[in-house]
């Protein structure tokens, strides 16, 4: 049976994804809710105990697919995680690059690292937010030491939401790029759902646009996804994981095996990269900061060992 090991499947999408997978896989989605395993992506230590519990779960077996889909978006960047890193980017980037780093080596041959990305990472497709402007990982864990962010809080919190979701194409490209990896047949993409309304993820926004976000996410939103060909609802981007998850969709059609892939109108697209997700100094700096901070030491550099 296949093997998934999940994050962000306790809500949203996400939880539609794991409806869909339920019935032909083995599942194993980490999270804060008691139903799931263990699983705290504000705390460093909690990736590695749940990295050490679905390690003692498989034994010997294989995980064929790996899915980090939570997610989170704040008012502001003053927020910071147990280790002391700005929420966003701790809880978006930092703690699903440890996972994958943790459990790389229980991949089988042929997975599937799926990143959920958000189209707001491209200014080309931003959504109106803060894009991001680099992908710095000491600047975006201390945001107070950028020399250029955002004086308004509410854009510097919309500036690590987007540049959290850049880091997720950059580290699906470093994946992919990975000589090991390739040897085993083992893919990485980062999705981009497009605007999905009706999740949680505007929980900790304003008030108006928390009432906004579960408005369009009803039938009443049904008429903006003919005019914004990025809308999507959750049971289009659900499935769409699912199929990702999976490598082909319910025809057994096979996914793309580019390292963005886009829900447009309900079907899977192929977007070029944004250009800072095409830089190779970004990608790679990423990589061993993201390490750094992480407290992965230099020797796993290349992602083969936790
Ligand atoms: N909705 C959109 O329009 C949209 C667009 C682009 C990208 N995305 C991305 O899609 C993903 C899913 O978002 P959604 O819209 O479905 O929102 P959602 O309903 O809020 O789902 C977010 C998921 O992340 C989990 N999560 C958040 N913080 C966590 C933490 N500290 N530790 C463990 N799990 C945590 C949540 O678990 P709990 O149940 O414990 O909170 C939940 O399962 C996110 O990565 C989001 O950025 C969404």
């Amino acid at each position: 049976m296949t093997i998934v090991v999940m994050t962000g499947g306790s809500s949203g999408f996400g939880a539609i994804a794991v409806r869909h997978l339920a019935a032909d896989t083995r599942l194993l989605v980490g999270a804060r809710a008691a139903a799931d395993l263990p699983l705290d992506l504000g705390r460093l230590d909690s990736v590695r105990e749940f990295a050490a519990t679905v390690r003692r779960r498989l034994g010997d077996e294989r995980i064929d697919a790996l899915v980090l889909n939570a997610g989170i978006i704040r008012p502001d960047a003053d927020g910071r995680s147990a280790d002391g890193y700005e929420t966003t980017f701790a809880v978006n980037h930092l703690a699903h690059y440890l996972l994958i780093r943790l459990l790389l080596p229980m991949l089988a041959d042929g997975a599937r690292i799926v990143l959920t990305t958000s189209g707001t990472y491209d200014p080309a497709t931003g959504a109106g937010l803060a894009t991001p402007r680099h992908a710095d990982a000491d600047l975006l864990a201390h945001p107070d030491r950028d020399p250029g962010r955002e004086s308004d809080p509410k854009l510097a919190g919309q500036h690590a939401y987007t540049a959290s979701k850049l880091c997720a194409v950059l580290t699906a490209c470093a994946l992919l790029e990975q000589p090991d990896l390739r040897s085993r047949d083992i893919t990485a993409v980062a999705f981009d759902p497009g605007q999905v309304f009706g999740t949680g993820l505007a929980r900790d926004l304003a008030v108006p646009l928390r009432i906004a976000w579960s408005v369009f996410g009803t039938p009443l939103g049904a008429p903006l996804r003919w005019f914004q060909p990025t809308t999507n609802t959750r049971a289009a981007a659900g499935i769409a994981m699912a199929d990702l998850v999976l490598g082909h969709d319910s025809t057994g059609k096979p996914t793309p095996r580019t390292p963005l892939v886009a829900l447009r109108r309900g079907r899977l697209a192929c977007p070029e990269l944004s250009e800072l997700a095409r830089r190779d100094d970004l990608r790679q700096r990423l990589w061993s900061d993201s390490a750094r901070l992480a407290g992965i030491g230099s020797a796993a550099a290349h992602g083969v060992s936790g």
